[in-house]
């Protein structure tokens, strides 16, 4: 037995370039290369970036033991520390007894009975959007939807967390430091030998000047609040959190880290979903119009509320087809921090993972006609719930998934029963990982008024 076999285990390694490793197809397609080294391999299997090595996991069975049956052996890897740079402690980069604590601190902010304000806010958001999108019209002017769909998840969010509108100027600005900010730190966590953070190098600078706007635009909003009458938003309701002993469970910086992190956990996740969301209505014409007829049965041309939401099957099948093709998190990264096996083999401490929610998720053995947009699936009972996991499973399960439902489930209800959807550039868009699964071009749309 080699040295390489004693810390990989039993579980096969895929070959790479013997310095580099991966690492080039890592940097061109992240979603595609653990989901292929897992499928090639059996569903587990080790491959390496420079000097890392990683396991690729598309297998639900031990993507379930990771994140549920045996989650006390697993957490969260370096990358999710490494976002503290920019996130500071929130619950998107910590884990352990200190996530768990804020974990339920932060809860009660996002259960359905909270979240009454996020149906009107959302209705009105898009309401704004679609008169911006009638001007793109009457201009003869194409839709651009990635752009627009980021404005509109930045100001539901805005107005759900802070009871403000992300203006266009802002947006534009608050958008690119986040986007900067992920971009960077993926860098971070890839590179061979990421310089000290106090090093003033150009990435480093770049860095702290993308935290300092996100950093002063939250702080601004809770110092504002300070002085204002009671909102009912997320932050009120994170400030109103108290210890058992009556103190304040979260302080203004506490305040000031997970008010960043919602924005940065919440805003390109479902801007990029809803944008892929159209791109395949504008596509498939003949489902758009059988959305249509759901939506209009339902609703009659009015913008849905909590209740209605519940007699949109399509709808809310097309919203789940969409993030089963195209998971806005398209792998989750944990390290082992105890010794596990899986299927007879060994897992060793010290371990990285990635577990490949795209992989998983588009597995042939699994999915009857994998790589087709099929909303139908969802509508039966004969479906691999246990494959289907875009805001994942276990106790890091998103916090903010019936927020992001409910706000596409809106913004599509309000979009397809305005507008017949149309592809301006016929072509296909292709998938470029970034942050998020995003689509690698702009999407642009012509729009036929119903
Ligand atoms: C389509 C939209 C979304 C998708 C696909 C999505 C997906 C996910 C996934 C996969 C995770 C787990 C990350 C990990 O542990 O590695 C996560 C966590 C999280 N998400 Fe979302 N998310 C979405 C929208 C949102 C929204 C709208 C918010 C807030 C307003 C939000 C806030 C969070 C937070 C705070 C966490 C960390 C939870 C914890 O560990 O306690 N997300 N999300």
């Amino acid at each position: 037995m080699t040295v390489a076999d004693s810390v990989a285990g039993d579980f096969p390694q895929a070959r790479g370039h013997w310095l580099f490793g991966h690492a080039a197809q890592f940097a061109a397609r992240a979603h595609l290369l653990p989901a292929e080294v897992g499928a090639g391999h059996g569903g587990i299997a080790w491959f390496r970036i420079l000097h890392k090595r990683f396991l690729a996991v598309t297998d639900a069975s031990y993507i379930r033991q990771v994140l549920v049956t045996k989650h006390e052996k697993y957490e969260r890897s370096f990358q999710y520390r490494n976002s503290q740079v920019i996130n500071g402690r929130g619950l998107l980069s910590t884990d352990g007894p200190f996530w768990l604590k804020r974990r339920r601190q932060i809860l009660p902010a996002f259960r359905p009975d909270a979240l009454q304000r996020l149906a009107p806010s959302t209705s009105e958001a898009t309401e704004a959007m679609l008169a911006s999108w009638e001007g793109y019209r009457q201009r003869g002017e194409p839709v651009p939807a990635i752009a627009e769909t980021q404005h509109l998840s930045l100001s539901v969010i805005g107005r759900a967390l802070l009871s403000t509108d992300v203006g266009r100027g802002d947006s534009e600005r608050f958008g690119a430091a986040v986007r900067d900010s992920l971009h960077l730190l993926r860098r971070r966590n890839t590179s061979w030998m990421a310089p000290p953070l106090w090093l003033p190098t150009r990435g480093n600078r770049h860095l702290h000047m993308t935290r300092a706007i996100l950093d002063s635009y939250v702080t601004r909003h809770i110092a504002e609040r300070q002085h204002c009458p009671v909102r009912h938003d997320i932050l009120q309701t994170m400030r109103q959190a108290r210890e058992p002993d009556g103190s304040i469970s979260l302080d203004d910086g506490a305040l000031r880290d997970e008010t960043k992190t919602l924005f940065i956990a919440g805003f390109e996740t479902t801007a990029t979903a809803l944008a892929w969301t159209l791109y395949a209505l504008a596509g498939r014409p003949a489902l758009a119009e059988e959305l249509h007829d759901e939506l209009h049965a339902v609703l009659r041309g009015a913008a849905p509320d909590l209740d209605s939401l519940k007699r949109l099957p399509l709808t809310a099948a097309v919203l789940n087809e969409t993030m089963r093709l195209y998971p806005s998190v398209y792998h989750i990264s944990r390290e082992c921090i105890e010794e596990d096996m899986y299927d007879g083999r060994r897992i060793p401490r010290g371990s990285l993972l990635l577990l490949s929610i795209f992989g998983m998720q588009r597995d042939p053995a699994l999915w009857t006609d994998a790589e087709d947009f099929r909303p139908q699936r969802f509508l039966g009972s004969d479906w691999p719930r246990h494959a289907f996991m875009p805001f994942i499973i276990g106790k890091h399960t998103c916090i903010g998934n019936h927020f992001a439902l409910t706000e596409m489930m809106i913004a599509l209800a309000m979009i397809v029963q305005r507008y017949r959807l149309a592809l301006a550039d016929p072509r296909p868009v292709g998938m470029q990982a970034r942050i998020t699964l995003a689509p690698d071009r702009e999407i642009a749309l012509r729009l036929d008024p119903r």
